[in-house]
C-alpha cells in the first residue's frame, strides 16, 4: 500500500529555469510546485519579501514582476522563467537615485515618516508603493478615480488608500504609509 510520501507517484522531476534577480541572473533548478516567494527566500537568500498569509490576502510577499507588483506567494516560479524581478534588497538600486544611505525615494519617506513599526509588511509596502507610483505616473485610473480624463491622476489620499489596499499593515501604521506615499507621489 502507498505510504502518504508516495502516493501520487513519484516526485516532479525537477525543471530548469532562469530568473534575474535585482540585476543579477540565476540559473535554477525547481520544483516545479515552488512559489515564487519560496524561491526567492529559501533558493536565493533573498528574505525580504515575507510570506505572511500565503495566500494572496496580505501583500507581505510583494515584488515587482517585470516591472509589476505582484504577490510572489501566488506566481509559480516555473510560470515565471525569464522573468526580471525586483525585491525590497534591490529597490535603491533599480531606482538609479540612492540617496547617501542606498536608499530609493519612497524608502527615504518611510523612514522620514515613521511608516512603519513592526516593519513585517514594510517590504511589500515598500515594493507595493514602487509598482503603484509608476502606474498611477502612467495614468493607470484606479476603483475612485474620478475624473478618467485626468492624466495622470492626483494621488489623494483615497487614491493611495485604494491602490495600497493590498497591503495589510497588522500594526496599523497605514497614517504614516500614506503620508509616506503622498510626499513621493507629489
Ligand atoms: S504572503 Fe503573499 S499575499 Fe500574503
Ligand atoms: S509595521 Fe507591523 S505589520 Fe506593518
Amino acid at each position: 500500500m502507498d505510504s502518504a510520501n508516495t502516493r501520487g507517484g513519484a516526485p516532479p522531476v525537477p525543471v530548469s529555469i532562469t530568473l534575474t534577480v535585482n540585476g543579477r541572473e540565476h540559473r535554477l533548478d525547481i520544483d516545479t510546485r515552488a512559489s515564487l516567494l519560496d524561491v526567492l527566500r529559501e533558493r536565493l537568500g533573498l528574505t525580504g519579501a515575507k510570506k505572511g498569509c500565503d495566500h494572496g490576502q496580505c501583500g507581505a510577499c510583494t515584488v515587482l514582476l517585470d516591472g509589476r507588483r505582484a504577490n510572489s506567494c501566488l506566481a509559480l516560479a516555473v510560470a515565471n522563467d525569464g522573468a526580471e524581478v525586483t525585491t525590497v534588497e534591490g529597490l535603491a538600486e533599480a531606482a538609479g537615485a540612492a540617496g547617501e544611505g542606498g536608499l530609493s525615494p519612497i524608502q527615504e519617506a518611510f523612514v522620514e515618516r515613521d511608516a512603519l513599526q513592526c516593519g513585517y509588511c514594510t517590504p511589500g509596502q515598500l515594493c507595493s508603493a514602487t509598482g503603484m507610483l509608476a502606474e498611477a505616473a502612467e495614468g493607470w485610473p484606479s476603483f475612485v478615480t474620478e475624473d478618467l480624463a485626468a492624466e495622470p491622476p492626483a494621488l489623494d489620499d483615497a487614491e493611495i488608500r485604494e491602490r495600497m489596499s493590498g497591503n495589510l499593515c497588522r500594526c496599523g501604521a497605514y497614517v504614516n504609509i500614506v503620508a509616506a506615499v503622498r510626499e513621493v507621489g507629489a
